[in-house]
């Protein structure tokens, strides 16, 4: 008995290793991503998200070398206070400092027995000095790239120095109006939104009504039907864009959330019905035969019955036709385009092609991928049921 629980355990080790290994694959860049989202562009360009996390660079030099004199906090001198920013004012760089640490005071090397530190090592400090004496106040991280992603700022500094000095850039007009710029993430949020909602909803609720006519409605030509509808799965999107954009301009639906609907319910039906079919079909017959002897009609029986039974399989489908329409870029292009920018549009739009701007990549990215993972996290336990949902054949 013993020897088999730990035959177990030891069975399961590659498992948990893979699972472990697979958690920092997909955790490694996505910490990344988001640190990098939250530092200065003159900070990104020149150093790895991983040097957020270290001490500021120079305070190591400074503590083994400068510290014995002028002490931990730069104080312990009288004469010369290292965290006065007057006197730092004076050697903002390592050319200034490199004289005076030459110096000699009282007959003695300034630095004592300790040997000159390298040129490099002597910017650093000079750099931490600037930050003890609170001359320099650029913090190390900063939420400048997502204000500027949702505002759509376009410049070449930030959108709140811009504000600050008074030089408004193009159309932004430095009130809480800029929010819903129509150039920046925070109007083509709430588009992905209004678009996202009734296109995940819509195929669902049709879904649901077909796959329980499809399971158990006695009609004609059922099973003609359900096939040419399962057929119907393999018809690529991007053969129909020319005849329904074509349709959608007599139509004047062409850049309309309507349209957009349209489209997605109509492309995400034949899967949703498909699955809806196989799982409501999946259900004992006699349940809903006792239902009917009991007097319920077909409505009674698909929203008293069908639907709290298909639970697993309706979550599992909004959460894939949630994330699909969301991450569409194509159709929003095709029926939406620039009038109405939803997240993928703006995110492609917003770096140039001389590589620009992506700073703003990184903040955009990680607000398009916020709503995703919510979701995920909410409807996570369904979506390990539902998974099962399509497998699990009646
Ligand atoms: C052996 C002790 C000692 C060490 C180590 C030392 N200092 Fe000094 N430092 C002094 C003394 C003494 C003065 C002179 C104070 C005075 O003006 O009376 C001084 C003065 C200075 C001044 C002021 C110069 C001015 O304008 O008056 C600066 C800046 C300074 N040190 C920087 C540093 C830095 C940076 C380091 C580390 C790389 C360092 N010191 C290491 C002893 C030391």
């Amino acid at each position: 008995m013993k020897k088999d629980s730990v035959n177990k355990k030891l069975n399961k080790i590659p498992t948990h290793l893979i699972v472990i290994f697979t958690a920092i694959i997909w955790i490694v860049p996505t910490l990344g991503l988001f640190i990098t989202s939250l530092r200065p562009l003159p900070l990104i360009n020149t150093t790895g998200w991983w040097t957020a996390l270290e001490a500021p660079r120079g305070e190591k030099s400074y503590d083994a070398i400068c510290a014995s004199c002028h002490g931990s906090d730069g104080k312990a001198l009288t004469t010369a206070d290292l965290s006065d920013p007057e006197l730092i004012k004076k050697y903002p760089r390592s050319n200034q400092l490199i004289p005076v640490l030459k110096q000699e005071y009282n007959g003695e090397p300034h630095l004592g027995d300790a040997a000159m530190p390298e040129v490099q090592e002597i910017a650093d400090i000079a750099a931490y000095l600037k930050r003890v004496s609170g001359l320099d106040t650029s913090s190390r991280l900063t939420l400048n790239n997502y204000i500027d992603a949702i505002v759509g700022y376009r410049g070449t500094k930030t959108y709140v120095e811009d504000c600050a000095t008074g030089q408004q850039s193009l159309d932004l007009k430095c009130t809480i109006e800029d929010v819903l710029n129509p150039r920046g993430m925070g109007r083509a949020f709430v588009n992905s939104i209004i678009v996202t909602l009734p296109a995940t909803f819509l195929p669902i609720l049709f879904a649901a009504f077909a796959g329980f006519a499809f399971s158990w409605l006695d009609f004609k030509g059922r099973s003609i039907l359900f096939a040419i509808l399962v057929g119907l799965q393999v018809v690529p999107l991007q053969m129909t864009l020319v005849p329904i954009s074509r349709l959608y301009a007599q139509l004047g639906l062409n850049g309309s959330f309507l349209g957009v609907w349209l489209f997605h319910t109509g492309f995400g039906m034949p899967y949703a019905i498909y699955l809806m079919r196989n799982f409501l079909g999946g259900l004992p017959k006699d349940l809903f035969e006792s239902a009917y002897l009991d007097g319920a009609n077909h409505w009674t029986a698909f929203t008293k019955l069908a639907i709290p039974l298909a639970m697993p399989a309706i979550s599992s489908l909004a959460i894939f036709q949630f994330l699909w329409v969301w991450n569409d870029l194509l159709v929003a292009l095709v029926f939406l385009g620039g009038t109405t920018p939803v997240m993928t549009y703006q995110i492609s739009n917003m770096v140039t092609s001389l590589g620009a701007g992506w700073h703003l990549l990184t903040a955009a990215a990680f607000l398009s991928i916020l709503l995703p993972m919510i979701v995920f996290f909410a409807f996570q336990r369904y979506f390990v049921r539902g998974q099962l949902a399509g497998a699990v054949k009646g």
